[in-house]
């Protein structure tokens, strides 16, 4: 069975998760956060080696107050517990397990900042067996403009490439992804991955992400496995 190397994951659904059992919205995405460690220990042990998790958006600012700061609160407790963890080697799931933080970070805390790169530091190792991406105030076109820009600034009057752009870009290291998981049934991109994703499988799953169980992404797997990939040219 063919494994993708990279697997991009569009976590939705936390919301109606919560509103179908009557709780509030950061209950929702509590649960989230608990699939979200199972997700990353089903990737590990099946031998997958880059896995991108979109947990915050560029457009997400948008939301309720209430909901970003418990979305940011969560984050917050998670980085912290993370790094609680792994220094006193208690957890598993993140052994030899990378940790990435992928997005425009410099909105955030010096406080915030410095917790992020202190857990990516914690967990930079060479005999790396997972890169982990942690997508927060991550869009894909402020991606591209950011990269476009950081080549202008270092390359003035000279015509960009493609290559210059996937060097710049915050997944730099990490191979486009094979394949892209959105939960809860919907079928959009949402300013994930845009510039990595141009040949990237594309897979649906009906189940609320707080649902999304490591069976669900066995399921998932095995669908992959059947595409044919053609990148442009003809089935072979
Ligand atoms: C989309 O569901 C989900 C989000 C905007 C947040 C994703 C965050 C998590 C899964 C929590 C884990 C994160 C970390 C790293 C602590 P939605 O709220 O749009 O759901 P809805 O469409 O049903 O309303």
């Amino acid at each position: 069975m063919s494994l993708p190397l990279h697997i991009g994951f569009i976590m939705d659904g936390n919301g109606r998760w919560a509103q179908n059992r009557g709780v509030p919205r950061k209950l929702g995405h509590e649960a989230g956060a608990k699939a979200l460690e199972k997700i990353i220990d089903r990737c590990r042990t099946v031998g997958i080696k880059y896995a991108t998790f979109y947990a915050f958006s560029t457009e997400n600012w948008s939301r309720p107050k209430e909901e970003i700061d418990a979305l940011m609160s969560l984050l917050d407790r998670y980085i912290t517990e993370l790094h609680r963890k792994i220094s006193s080697g208690e957890a598993d799931v993140y052994k030899d397990v990378r940790i990435c933080f992928v997005g425009d970070l410099s909105v955030f805390s010096d406080e915030r900042l410095n917790k992020l790169r202190s857990l990516e530091k914690l967990t930079e190792k060479p005999s790396e067996q997972m890169r982990l991406n942690i997508a927060i105030n991550y869009g894909g076109r402020n991606e591209i403009v950011s990269a476009v820009n950081r080549f202008i600034l270092e390359n003035p009057g000279v015509p960009i490439n493609e290559k210059e752009i996937t060097s710049r870009l915050y997944t730099d290291g990490c191979p486009d992804p094979d394949l892209i998981i959105r939960t809860a049934g919907e079928m959009r991109l949402s300013n994930f991955l845009l510039w990595q994703s141009a040949y990237s499988e594309y897979y649906s799953s009906s189940v609320y992400w707080p649902d999304f169980t490591p069976k669900e992404l066995d399921i998932a797997l095995d669908a992959y496995s059947q595409r044919t990939r053609k990148f442009g040219n003809v089935a072979k």
